[in-house]
């Protein structure tokens, strides 16, 4: 029996970088499902493809193969068979991933793939639908959020950190309109899970966070060994 954790919420809320802290002491496997959706985007902006037509997007599903490979705790993705880890983090890319993850057919596609980590490996599985459609049996499920303002910070720093300076008025701006489409959208919205537990990382550093989410995930692991 496996077990999985589900972490869920906007971008920029922590999700990402506390999962894999925790996957790392737990010794889960990280699966960073944005990170898949982001691939798509990639070869939807390369191909020069409108990320918002389900139709031309749907068509090129079936040139799209995707792999995750796990190399030294490290979650790397390969489009085709090339390395794109570094090319998913781009700024346009955001814009792309949550296009095409609009699409319900883009969703189907990726679905099995997310699930087959969960039937193979203990995860902690981030994005926004893992509580409510991917993993709606996860054990654990957290919903992350902080305030826009911290949230656009964080992204800001971390594309500042990678060399790309994109002002953070814009950073701001952009994350609102993608958060906005990522709740609004038919399928898989960005929604908690009724089960989910909710926490608000605003003014956090980065440890006391990780303390907050530990502290629940090890209490409820400690509950699920008495079971
Ligand atoms: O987590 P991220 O910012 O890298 O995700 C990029 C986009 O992918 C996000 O705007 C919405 C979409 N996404 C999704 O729809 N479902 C998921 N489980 C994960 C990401």
């Amino acid at each position: 029996m496996k077990t999985a954790i589900a972490i869920d919420g906007p971008s920029g809320a922590g999700k990402s970088t506390i999962s894999k802290l925790l996957a790392k002491e737990l010794g889960f496997t990280y699966v960073d499902t944005g990170a898949i959706y982001r691939t798509v985007g990639v070869f939807v902006h390369r191909n020069g493809i409108d990320p918002k037509s389900a139709e031309a997007v749907s068509s090129v599903l079936d040139k799209i193969n995707i792999e995750i490979k796990h190399i030294g705790g490290q979650q790397k993705l390969y489009l085709n068979g090339e390395d794109v880890t570094v090319a998913i983090r781009e700024h346009i890319i955001s814009e792309y991933a949550s296009a095409v993850s609009a699409i319900p057919a883009v969703r189907a596609f990726l679905l099995d793939m997310q699930r087959a980590f969960a039937e193979r490996d203990n995860v902690i599985m981030d994005g926004r639908d893992i509580g409510t459609v991917v993993l709606p049996d996860a054990e654990i499920k957290i919903f992350l959020t902080a305030t826009d303002e911290d949230r656009a910070r964080r992204r800001y720093e971390e594309l500042a950190a990678r060399g790309q300076n994109v002002p953070f008025e814009t950073v701001l701006s952009d994350m609102r309109a993608r958060d906005a489409r990522d709740s609004a959208r038919a399928v898989a919205p960005l929604v908690a899970a009724d089960d989910a537990i909710l926490v608000d990382t605003t003014g956090n550093t980065l440890e006391k966070s990780v303390k907050v989410i530990r502290e629940i995930v090890s209490a409820r692991l400690g509950e699920l060994k008495n079971v």
